[in-house]
């Protein structure tokens, strides 16, 4: 039978993902509009937010927050083009978007030493082959497989490589071990369902160290120059952003920030998120049509999961169209490289409540369409 009631949000995009529950255009009606981003009064509202990032997710005392140009993407690239190079690195590749920092540091920076551990969709590598002397990247949830780190037990503490990690769709929802990263990204479209354009990166002590000590041999365009005459450019990290950032995104993060605050932090974004994941085992586990990527419940995703159905891509895209159009479910197809299957995004935002109601639906789709 066709379900009668719908989610009170069909956002399941991976981003941008929902809105906070709740969120009106209301929560933005103190944007600075039209005044300067380096005026007193702009310069305090992206330091808030710097102030409310470093607070939300206890950040260690020494570890610096800047907010910087072109989302997660141009976060992570600034750090890989500013401070890969003077040591060999290991990147750990699972899906698109590590794949991609694979091809930017082996095409385009073209780096010698470099050594790339790749798992197939929905697996990871082997994490104990990573040699600790050398720099590291990879990113902490594989956004398009479904298959996360399972903890940072297998991160050296005593490394004299760096660790640059792309949290972007895993801060917020997941434990995260900061200490282990020395350079941590991500985008504001993600977990807090902010909007995206601009991206944070948060430094360590040695990270800032690398900065300041290295000096790549390749040209860097202005918007990824963190120092100035070998000393790190410290107020970015306060606010003073490289280049005009949206004062409207900003205070759409700050109204995504002020509602994670108010629903208990860090520890309830994680939890809402780990019960979005648990709606869905529960109904994996009593449907034998549809199963998780990500097979081992210690690496799934709890954010971006992702699912094979027994049917052919195009059957598996008819039931997709058909969540849109009864408006259940906006965006929840695999990514264009992943595997045919479906992908829901599971974030803070997303409520367990709506997720029972799509089962339902999903239900009904598969039958419909089989
Ligand atoms: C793991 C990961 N890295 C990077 C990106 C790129 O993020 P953005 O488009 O916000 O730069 C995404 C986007 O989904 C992602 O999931």
């Amino acid at each position: 039978m066709k379900p009668k009631i719908k989610p009170l949000n069909p956002c399941f995009s991976s981003g941008p993902c929902a809105k906070h529950p709740g969120f009106s255009l209301d929560e933005l009606k103190d944007t600075p509009f039209g005044r300067s981003h380096r005026g007193s009064l702009g310069k305090a509202k992206l330091a808030e937010s710097i102030e409310r990032t470093k607070k939300l997710l206890d950040l260690p005392e020494d570890y610096l927050v800047g907010i910087v140009p072109a989302s997660d993407t141009g976060a992570f690239e600034m750090a890989m083009w500013s401070m890969l190079g003077p040591r060999g690195v290991d990147v750990l590749v699972w899906e698109s978007f590590s794949k991609g920092w694979a091809t930017d540091i082996q095409k385009q920076l073209k780096l010698p030493n470099v050594r790339v551990f790749e798992a197939e969709y929905g697996k990871i590598p082997d994490l104990s082959k990573v040699n600790f002397q050398n720099d590291m990247v990879f990113v902490w949830n594989g956004t398009t497989s479904g298959a996360k780190v399972p903890n940072g037990d297998w991160i050296a503490d005593a490394r004299e490589g760096l660790t640059l990690c792309d949290a972007t769709s895993a801060i917020f929802a997941m434990e995260i071990p900061f200490p282990k990263l020395d350079v941590i990204t991500y985008s504001w479209q993600k977990v807090l369902g902010g909007e995206a354009a601009h991206g944070i990166l948060i430094l360590s002590p040695r990270a800032v160290e690398r900065l300041e000590s290295y000096s790549p041999p390749w040209p860097l365009p202005k918007i990824f120059r963190m120092t100035k005459g070998g000393k790190l450019m410290e107020e970015i990290f306060l606010g003073s952003t490289i280049n005009t950032p949206s004062m409207l995104v900003n205070e759409d993060y700050l109204a995504a920030l002020k509602w994670a605050e108010s629903i208990g932090g860090l520890p309830e974004l994680i939890r809402r998120s780990n019960a979005n994941l648990a709606v869905w085992e529960d109904f994996v586990a009593k449907n034998g049509w549809i199963t998780f990527l990500a097979e081992d419940k210690e690496i799934r995703s709890n954010t971006s999961v992702c699912f094979k159905v027994d049917l052919p891509e195009d059957k598996v895209k008819k039931m997709v169209k058909l969540l849109a159009e009864n408006e259940v479910a906006y965006d929840c197809g695999s990514y264009r490289d992943a595997p045919p299957g479906l992908r829901f995004w599971c974030g803070a935002t997303v409520e367990a409540s709506d997720l029972k109601i799509v089962i339902q639906w999903l239900e009904w789709v598969y039958n419909e369409v089989k």
